[in-house]
């Protein structure tokens, strides 16, 4: 590990800020004054990101802001709207506690630092370090993947704890313009300083950076040992259509509050068909065949439906006014395909 003498912070900071001037992505959330942006949109885009790609975020970000222009429109919607404003992106507590907040915001006024920010329900340190420097000019430094991955390679340290991101992420911040350079660190981390391959030739700290100078940059940081990923299996049946189905409102912290297939946990090696007869048992519905199974991985659990189709007279919900996962849009998908296909037949 080579230490950065404190002398030569002041030409860093300046290569990387010009770096970011003229290489920075222009993003929706980036309009507005440096230091002096619109709270609610920073807002909104970093608790998006916070589990999403930029890529897709930005679709996100536009969803939702046309749903929902401002803090104001925010409070006063109905938590279901918001959660269908936020469907596919995950977390969905996320999208309760923006409305909570955003209440209280509505009712006090925006906060303007960062512990202001912390106070608010699902606001962070990283949340409230972005939004403070990016919308009050605030010299906070956000720490996150990036951050960390940047400052791990540019000091050549292997295992980076926390506290050592944070110190150093302190130490460098721009005092002059904090909202940029963080934004330019997380940049350089997304496009230049990336996990794998990183390009270190079009690296603006390339000349200070220890991991470079080792010749294997992509050993910096070390592999975080992940936890594994739990195997859980369901039957869901679908009765109705892709457009038109029923639909139950999902219990428990997985998929909690959003609205899915009918479905009943199959243990490891179970039978499918066993759980489908307890299913239609409880729906009063006839079971129908197979129609496919899909995945979907969260962050700690790999989900696998089987879906199969199922008939009853039970009132339908429309699918588009349901804020419903991923998996369950997979799911429903299943149906689609099916009825493609038998059209399909039909037509030969
Ligand atoms: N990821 C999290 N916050 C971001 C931002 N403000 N710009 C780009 N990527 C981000």
């Amino acid at each position: 590990m080579i230490v950065l003498p404190p002398s030569e912070v002041p030409t860093l900071r300046a290569a990387l800020l010009t770096w970011f001037d003229a290489r920075g992505r222009e993003l929706p959330w980036r309009q507005g004054v440096e230091g002096r942006r619109d709270p609610y949109r920073v807002w909104i885009a970093e608790i998006l990101l916070q589990q999403t790609q930029v890529v897709r975020g930005r679709v996100y970000y536009d969803r939702f802001l046309t749903a929902f222009p401002d803090v104001h429109a925010l409070a006063a919607a109905p938590e279901a709207a918001v959660l269908k404003a936020w469907e596919g992106c995950g977390y969905y507590a996320r999208a309760r506690n923006l409305r909570r907040a955003a209440q209280l915001v509505a009712a006090q006024g925006f906060p303007e630092t960062y512990v202001g920010w912390l106070a608010l329900p699902g606001v962070g340190p990283y949340t409230a370090a972005a939004i403070a420097s990016l919308a009050y000019g605030g010299a906070r430094a956000v720490n996150d993947g990036n951050v960390r991955r940047v400052l791990a390679r540019l000091y050549g340290e292997a295992v980076p704890t926390e506290p050592w991101v944070q110190a150093r992420a302190d130490a460098l911040l721009d005092p002059v313009r904090p909202g940029a350079w963080n934004e330019a660190v997380m940049d350089l981390g997304a496009t230049v300083c990336t996990p794998r391959s990183p390009r270190c030739g079009a690296c603006p700290l390339a000349l200070w950076c220890a991991a470079r100078a080792s010749g294997q940059p992509d050993a910096f940081p070390a592999p975080k040992v992940r936890a594994a990923v739990q195997d859980v299996q369901a039957v869901a049946v679908l009765i109705g259509d892709e457009k038109d189905a029923v639909l139950e409102e999902r219990a428990g912290t997985l998929l909690g509050g959003l609205m899915g297939l009918p479905t009943d946990a199959l243990a490891d090696g179970g039978d499918a068909v066993a759980v489908l007869t307890r299913l239609c048992a409880r729906l009063q519905a006839r079971p129908g065949p197979l129609l496919g199974q899909v995945t979907h991985t969260m962050t700690h659990r790999r989900v696998t439906l089987y879906v199969y189709r199922a008939h009853s007279a039970a009132e339908r919900t429309s699918v588009a006014q349901a804020a419903l996962s991923r998996l369950d849009q997979k799911a429903l998908a299943l149906g689609r395909a099916r009825q493609d296909s038998l059209f399909a037949e039909e037509v030969e």
